[in-house]
């Protein structure tokens, strides 16, 4: 390029030329620097299993929400229902020093401590679903399962009766009991059930550790030992969907209630379409909410609220329908 004139000065027009080319390399160069600067969070989230459905809509959620921020990498552990490799999962996140932590813990006691130690070494910590024994975390997302046992309870009396006039033999059939949701779907539901004196509880309620073979067996042996068993509360929709099984196996599913909690469209809300359930109750996945929250936190600096409680609906004849609708699982 000719960028002197005949005077031996530049020529103009060259000159602009060239300006232009050194402003465009510089915004480039900034813009290059930029989008390498921009900051990447990377969340470890701890899942207590991956073989439930409720927990793999749980997964696809959190995942979803996660995807629409590209400053996060999330790193999911499958904690194969198994406390104990949970909490190395969380000693892994620890170590990496990963900037947020999300977990949904097995049982309340054991992970205590060590997301206590995470908590202290100011990794923030969102609990998600299942509480742990203290609130030495960031924050807990989950259901008000005292309030959902109200519900179940104050659903079952009616259709036993009535208030003050219920009768009826009850088989509750417990989740996880070292959880905070099996203990809080007992507690909210024996409040309601236990002012009715022609209401029985049958048995010691056992533990179907949320399984639907575990809940077959229960109810085989409940079937076994008590006469009469009108209504099965069971803490989550496949074991009442077990208990189920285990009636229709011994031909008396027809004289039986069943009650599940959960409502995820494919399964609970499909049961209750179908007549296995008599209703469920919505407990909505905690893990789109979990990133935006972390989110909130980690990109905007807010301080979160302690705690977050997430809404619950009864599901019945009267709107599952609607909801498969709603879900393209069943055509209008
Ligand atoms: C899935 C699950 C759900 C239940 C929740 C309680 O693992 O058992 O069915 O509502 O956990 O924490």
């Amino acid at each position: 390029m000719m960028c002197f004139s005949d005077q031996g000065g530049i020529n103009m027009s060259c000159f602009k030329q060239i300006l232009a080319i050194v402003v465009i390399v510089c915004m480039g160069l900034c813009f290059c620097l930029n989008a390498s600067q921009k900051k990447q969070f990377v969340i470890g989230f701890s899942q207590v299993t991956t073989t439930e459905p409720w927990r793999l809509l749980f997964n696809k959620e959190l995942r979803d929400e996660a995807s629409k921020y590209p400053e996060i990498k999330l790193i999911v552990r499958d904690g194969k229902d198994d406390i104990f490799k949970q909490i190395a999962d969380i000693e892994d996140f620890i170590r990496m020093k990963v900037d947020a932590i999300l977990i949904s813990p097995k049982t309340a006691s054991e992970p205590t401590s060590v997301i206590n130690k995470a908590h202290s070494l100011k990794i923030p910590v969102i609990v998600l679903d299942r509480d742990i024994s203290n609130d030495h975390y960031t924050q807990f997302i989950g259901g008000d399962n005292q309030k959902i046992g109200h519900a179940a309870g104050d659903y079952i009396v009616s259709l036993l009766g009535g208030k003050g006039k219920a009768k009826g033999n009850i088989l509750e059939i417990w989740g996880g009991k070292r959880s905070t949701p099996a203990q809080d779907r007992h507690q909210g539901f024996y409040e309601i059930v236990s002012q009715e004196s022609g209401i029985k509880l049958l048995g010691e309620g056992k533990d179907g550790d949320w399984k639907q073979d575990k809940a077959y067996e229960i109810m085989v042996d409940a079937i076994d030992t008590f006469p009469k068993i009108d209504v099965v509360y069971a803490h989550n929709d496949p074991m009442a969907f077990g208990a189920y099984m285990a009636a229709k196996d011994a031909d008396i599913h027809k004289s039986i209630r069943f009650f599940g909690i959960d409502g995820i469209p494919m399964e609970g809300v499909r049961w209750v379409h179908e007549g296995i359930l008599t209703a469920t109750f919505l407990y909505k996945t905690p893990g789109d909410e979990g990133i935006r929250q972390a989110m909130r936190l980690l990109l905007k600096g807010e301080t979160l609220q302690k705690r977050i409680s997430l809404p619950t609906l009864v599901i019945d004849k009267t709107n599952a329908h609607k909801i498969l609708e709603k879900n393209g699982l069943l055509k209008k």
